[in-house]
């Protein structure tokens, strides 16, 4: 097979967790015998400083042209509340909603050698939960979007938090679909804030008339707040969560801390645009931000890269053998021990993301039991 991807790597620790995806990319693509092209293109603040704008037009048609991307980081403190179109996370925002990229999926699943480390608290065992993130509406792209000072000299601002019956139809459609497919608890928790916000009673409303097509999967409503302790207190009861689009990126920030580290969470983001191979066409990066604390200094963990190129194997190219191989690398590497700084117990000695990605791709292996 001949995959076609665009590498984004991005600000901060992005580029340092990236090159490691794309190191066990390219090993999957020789033992497996496909044929790969990552183009790395610039975005966000890197893309800024260099090109002028956080994603330019000629990166955005090299975008659409590929069967998937690749993405790692995006964010500058620098420029981060500068106008609109300078911000860097705007290029990532874009991506999102021009290529309809409505369904974000964050699985959070403890790795059996994390759970068996000293420090981790039993209620963490066996976790196996995804949240699927609306990612194309909500207060990220609501109008009106602005802050004025008015006559009187008071600075005023405002965000919008608006959805439309099919926005939520299409992305609880994927969330009952998932839990079919898992064929776990076939659970699924909506979370909203039905008893304070109008979206989310037609959040609600919406899904559980979607439900109704899914008489096999049960349906429960959870309050946000109440989800917030819900994922501490009994994670293992979890199965599939659906939610708006900032209820999903703060809690999923919270979930990645039952696996012990937030650079352990990949995430998809995909609609219904299709690639070259009939796959989806999707957007893949880590859940984590750009760590500006630890930028350079090789001690970032890249499994959450890694895991990426795990998810776009499955869902963009139809390649289950190969996304195998790869967590079953990523597994054995854990279990070897080898752990980044945020993974480390005190005392114990770390890898540098390179090491770690290295060991991870070494550890691939073509095996004929999927
Ligand atoms: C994420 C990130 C982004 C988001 C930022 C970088 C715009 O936090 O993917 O979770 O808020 O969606
Ligand atoms: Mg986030």
């Amino acid at each position: 097979m001949r995959l076609d991807v665009v590498v984004l790597a991005g600000d901060g620790i992005g580029p340092e967790v990236t090159r490691e995806g794309v190191r066990v990319l390219e090993r999957v693509a020789q033992a497996f015998g496909h044929e790969l092209r990552c183009e790395e293109r610039c975005i966000g603040a890197a893309a800024l400083t260099t090109e002028g704008a956080p994603l330019s037009e000629a990166t955005f048609a090299r975008c659409a042209a590929a069967d998937a991307l690749l993405f790692g980081a995006i964010g500058d403190p620098r420029f981060d509340a500068g106008p609109r179109e300078q911000q860097p996370g705007q290029a990532l925002l874009r991506l999102r909603k021009d290529f309809a990229l409505f369904a974000n999926v964050r699985p959070v699943k403890v790795s059996p050698s994390i759970a068996s480390d000293r420090f981790a608290p039993a209620v963490t065992r066996g976790v196996d939960l995804v949240v699927v993130r609306e990612l194309n509406g909500g207060l990220y792209y609501g109008t009106p979007a602005r802050r004025w000072t008015d006559e009187r000299g008071i600075r005023h601002a405002v965000n919008t938090m608006p959805y439309d019956e099919t926005e939520i139809a299409r992305v609880a459609r994927y969330a009952f679909e998932l839990a079919r497919r898992r064929n776990g608890k076939r659970l699924v928790s909506s979370v909203d804030k039905a008893n304070v916000l109008e979206t989310s009673q037609l959040w609600r409303e919406v899904v559980t008339e979607v439900a109704a097509g899914y008489p096999d999967v049960r349906l429960e409503h959870v309050l946000v707040d109440n989800a917030a302790m819900a994922l501490i207190r009994r994670p293992n009861e979890l199965d599939v969560l659906v939610t708006e689009n900032t209820f999903g990126d703060i809690l999923t920030d919270e979930a990645s801390m039952l696996t012990g580290s937030i650079g352990l969470l990949a995430s998809s983001s995909t609609g219904e645009r299709r690639n070259r191979h009939g796959g989806l066409f999707g957007l893949y990066e880590p859940i984590h931000g750009t760590a500006p604390d630890i930028a350079g200094t090789q001690s970032a963990n890249p499994i959450g890269s890694i895991g990426c190129v795990a998810m776009m194997l499955r869902e963009s190219f139809g390649l289950e053998a190969e996304a195998a191989a790869v967590e079953r690398a990523v597994e054995e590497a854990l279990a070897r021990g080898l752990r980044t700084p945020d993974l480390r117990a005190a005392g114990e000695r770390a890898v540098t993301t390179s090491e770690l990605g290295s060991a991870i791709a070494d550890a691939i292996r073509v095996s004929t039991a999927v």
